[in-house]
């Protein structure tokens, strides 16, 4: 980006998100949870990368600035620095792990590698008594933290205090005068107790920031912003039934109304019933304009004989390109207008640089899904879920009054029941698994268990077996079931569901759906396993 579009980019910054806090990012792994429990306290946070120049952290007015954890030593020849002059722009400042470290060093403390690292759960103590550090302020002086560090800081640098111990190391520090803190834990994870207090100490007592980050304020600048960039012209979004599209679909519907026309593409390899009832509710529930295309002989066609599950990716990808494409200039034939803009749900952890360390030039994680477009098409994007976290995107939805339907649903991967066909995918088996998949969905909503799981689904197993049912024999596929538990999707754990409800599965399944003679419980973790088959 040209130092023009970077400063046009700055000074367009909507108001609400002015006047929190900045996180620096020494690419920490858990950075971006630093900004999420800042935002749960309504204060917007943004993470730029540590090398961003002051003007950059000052074009968001902040209140407060938080420097991130990080995998170095403050040692290493490569180790990340942030602009020292962030230490005396008259912000306060709050330095985590690494971050506290770098404070340390740069004002010329005592940092060094300590024998005993210190990792895990671990007991701190914090200085009581008349001078009680504004970090600690109201909490007891005993506390569990999380750790994660082999340096340590020795001293503290000239007119800071230590304000907190553990068994082997100083753990915080403090300078009231030029209102910079730092601790060795992380205060921003559930293992650490207070932690949430302390960070609210850090905004409300230090910066003093006023909690004003909300979801109304965000649908109302959004909106206004999607206006002003969009004024007369036509916008295209692609739905995937998903959650993501859907809200960013209906902010820019509130914003520009009929100018937004959706496409909604059932590839064939939807779950049973979902693309006429998703069709149904965005037209119905949500008053969108949402042009739905029957594709699934275009993409069954191009799945016939492909075994390879990155092949499969692969064609559908391309074939939902094709029509994405198709489908524009068909609407741009019909309307004789021109398509100026494409919405996105892109979400503010696509959009991190997670290796921002390395400087504003770090590439950006792309996402080769069903439903991504290539970066080459001739719209600007719109993409106003992009300061978002998942969670706030809910929440966003809720007040837009989506229903839970959407907004609960579980996640669902873009090349669909192609990769839970095992092995070829035909029309056959598309049935099959679909049928299947239903039970396997009602019963979990039946146990009340949809919103305690991650997912649940059906898989289908080109194995058959031998089995008795009445008073023959038979030789049937098999039905794998897989319902996990899980955060992130990073990682994730089989589902100990009740011997009852696999039970039920089970039964219903085999009695229900034709062919199928077999269902087993998939009990592999991730890792080693991943949550789809394929
Ligand atoms: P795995 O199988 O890698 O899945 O443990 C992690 C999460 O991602 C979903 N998934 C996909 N989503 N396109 C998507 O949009 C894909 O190709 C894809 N593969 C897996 C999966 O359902 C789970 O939530």
């Amino acid at each position: 980006m040209s130092t023009e579009a970077k400063m046009k980019e700055i000074s367009s910054k909507p108001k609400s998100e002015l006047g929190g806090v900045v996180v620096l990012d020494f690419g920490g792994q858990y950075t971006q949870l630093i900004a999420r429990r800042v935002r749960e306290q309504q204060v917007f946070s943004a993470i730029i990368p540590c090398t961003s120049s002051l003007e950059e952290i000052r074009s968001y007015q902040p209140a407060g600035i938080i420097l991130s954890g990080g995998p170095s030593s403050v040692y290493d020849k490569d180790a990340p620095k942030c602009d020292p002059a962030v230490l005396s722009a008259g912000i306060p400042v709050l330095g985590i792990c690494y971050g506290m470290q770098w404070i340390a060093k740069t004002l010329g403390g005592k940092v060094e590698p300590v024998e005993r690292r210190e990792y895990g759960r671990t007991q701190f103590q914090a200085e009581t008594g008349d001078a009680c550090p504004e970090l600690f302020q109201g909490l007891p002086g005993k506390l569990r933290i999380w750790n994660s560090h082999g340096d340590s800081v020795l001293a503290v640098p000239p007119g800071f205090r230590t304000t907190g111990k553990t068994e082997n190391a100083i753990a915080a520090i403090e300078n009231l005068e030029s209102r910079i803190h730092g601790v060795q834990f992380h205060p921003e994870v559930n293992h650490t107790e207070q932690g949430t207090a302390i960070l609210r100490n850090f905004l409300f007592q230090v910066c003093k920031v006023e909690p004003k980050w909300s979801g109304a304020a965000f649908i109302e600048e959004t909106t206004e912003a999607i206006r002003q960039k969009v004024g007369a012209k036509q916008v295209i979004c692609a739905l995937s039934g998903g959650v993501d599209s859907t809200v960013a679909a209906v902010l820019v519907h509130r914003a520009i109304g009929e100018r937004l026309t959706n496409l909604f593409v059932n590839t064939g390899l939807l779950r049973k019933n979902e693309f006429e009832n998703t069709l149904t509710m965005y037209r119905e529930r949500l008053a969108l304009q949402v042009v739905g295309v029957d594709a699934t002989d275009r993409f069954l066609g191009r799945l016939q004989g492909i075994t390879d599950p990155e092949e499969k990716r692969k064609r559908i990808g391309n074939e939902f390109i094709a029509i994405f494409a198709e489908e524009a200039q068909r609407l741009q034939r019909e309307s004789g207008q021109d398509i100026a803009f494409l919405v996105q749900g892109t979400l503010y952890p696509d959009v991190i640089e997670s290796v921002s360390v390395k400087g504003p030039s770090a590439t950006i994680k792309t996402h080769h899904n069903v439903g991504g477009l290539p970066e080459k098409m001739p719209f600007a994007l719109i993409e106003p879920l992009r300061d978002l976290f998942k969670d706030e995107v809910r929440r966003i939805g809720r007040e837009l009054g989506l229903p839970d339907e959407i907004l609960l649903k579980h996640p669902f991967p873009g090349p669909g029941l192609a990769v839970r066909v095992l092995g070829e995918v035909t029309r056959e088996h598309l049935v099959t698994l679909r049928d299947a998949d239903a039970v396997v969905r009602e019963e979990i909503r039946a146990a009340g268990l949809y919103q305690k799981t991650w997912q649940a689904f059906a898989v289908l197993l080109p194995v058959r077996s031998v089995g008795v049912m009445g008073d023959g024999r038979t030789y049937g596929l098999t039905i794998a079931v897989r319902v996990v538990d899980s955060d992130d999707a990073m990682t994730a754990d089989w589902s100990r569901l009740p011997a009852e409800v696999l039970e039920r599965i089970s039964t219903r399944i085999v009695n229900e759906v034709g062919g199928v003679t077999r269902v087993v419980y998939d009990i592999t973790s991730k890792p080693p396993g991943t949550i789809e088959w394929e």
